[in-house]
């Protein structure tokens, strides 16, 4: 109920102000078509858009086209950030991206891996048994103590530790080589050990790593971070080093259960692109790892940081290129339905 006030309270303040941006405010027809999403997501926010995109539509007698979340994501590889930027046609010899396409679609409510054989066809291969990749994040941020949404707070807080590690592990090569006499007989302690020492105490397991499927699997690795600060006793107990090292080794699990069925899929169905989608592809370790695992042989895209996350400039692309492909085909304003579980 409260997001769906919210979303009642925000969208004519939206409208109102990307008209005036475009510089559009105040015609009689500003656009061509509107764009809605009709699922997946929660059904009452979800109406609230429809019926809020189906009276625009009917006061500016433009067409009303429902739209799909997550083809969304997929296609706002497209998108930048500012200024204006052409849509490629989506076939033929000038279409941007060649097919087989596999779709690594990570978000707060989804975790899919999507084939593509036919330019906006979809066939979902895989997906989570349980919770969904973001959500596993968020839900480790909150027991970290770190506010919402943790997608970005864990990956800020991974990334100290990684740089602190790489730190730790140069001073001790530099007093090695220093050191006189054979390695290690200057009684330097290698910080190695030491890590490993706690590496092997905070390691944390990879679901579903080695499954023949391409399915995830996110809550057993969220349990076992809530039993580790459990028998740590407690977050208030844990110093902010082991707190680092906690959210590193928690994104470099979820991570590379991510890039390992990616690059599988990838070599069994032969894909030419990839495209790596929705709110956690705007972690930066995911696109280092994924660009390292897959090479240069199949072309990688990624939406801009800011078009990772939930943004209308997808539903936009989305809905222009259905709009192209099914002109005729266009449902008639009134019989568009907020499906929560839509599939794509
Ligand atoms: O696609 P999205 O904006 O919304 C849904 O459709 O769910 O994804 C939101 C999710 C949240 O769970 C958020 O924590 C996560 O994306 N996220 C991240 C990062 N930025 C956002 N997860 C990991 N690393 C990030 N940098
Ligand atoms: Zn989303």
């Amino acid at each position: 109920m409260l997001a769906k006030r919210e979303h009642k309270k925000n969208l004519p303040i939206i409208l109102e102000a990307s008209l005036k941006q475009a510089k559009l405010d105040g015609k009689k027809k500003p656009v061509d078509a509107v764009a809605v999403t009709y699922g997946p997501g929660l059904e009452m926010c979800l109406w609230e858009g429809i019926l809020f995109a189906q009276d625009l539509a009917k006061k500016w007698k433009v067409p009303l086209i429902p739209t799909n979340h997550m083809e969304g994501h997929v296609l706002s590889v497209f998108g930048k950030d500012k200024g204006t930027f052409k849509i490629p046609p989506p076939t033929g010899r000038q279409a941007k991206l060649k097919t087989p396409i596999l779709s690594l679609l990570v978000s707060g409510g989804h975790t899919q891996l999507v084939l593509t054989k036919k330019w906006m066809d979809y066939e979902i291969i895989g997906e989570t048994l349980d919770d969904a990749v973001g959500e596993a994040f968020d839900k480790v941020a909150r027991m970290l103590d770190l506010p919402y949404p943790g997608g970005p707070q864990i990956s800020a807080l991974a990334e100290k530790g990684r740089i602190k590690n790489k730190l730790e592990k140069k001073q001790f090569l530099r007093s090695v080589s220093q050191a006189d006499g054979p390695r290690g007989s200057a009684g330097l302690a290698s910080p190695d050990s030491d890590s490993a020492k706690s590496a092997s105490f905070l390691a944390l397991p990879r679901p579903m790593l080695h499954s023949k499927d391409f399915n995830f699997s996110f809550s057993g690795l969220k349990t076992a971070v809530l039993y580790l600060v459990r028998d740590l006793g407690g977050i208030e107990k844990i110093d902010k080093k082991t707190k680092s090292q906690i959210a590193l080794e928690f994104e470099n699990a979820a991570i590379e259960c991510l890039i390992h069925k990616t690059k599988k899929a990838v070599e069994k169905y032969g894909a030419k692109t990839l495209v790596v989608a929705g709110g956690v592809a705007a972690n930066k370790h995911l696109r280092n790892e994924m660009k390292k695992a897959v090479g240069k042989k199949i072309k990688l895209l990624f939406p801009t940081r800011e078009l990772s996350g939930d943004n209308s400039l997808m539903i936009g692309i989305a809905g222009y290129l259905n709009y192209i492909k099914n002109k005729k085909k266009v449902p008639k304003p009134g019989t568009i339905k907020a499906t929560g579980n839509l599939r794509l």
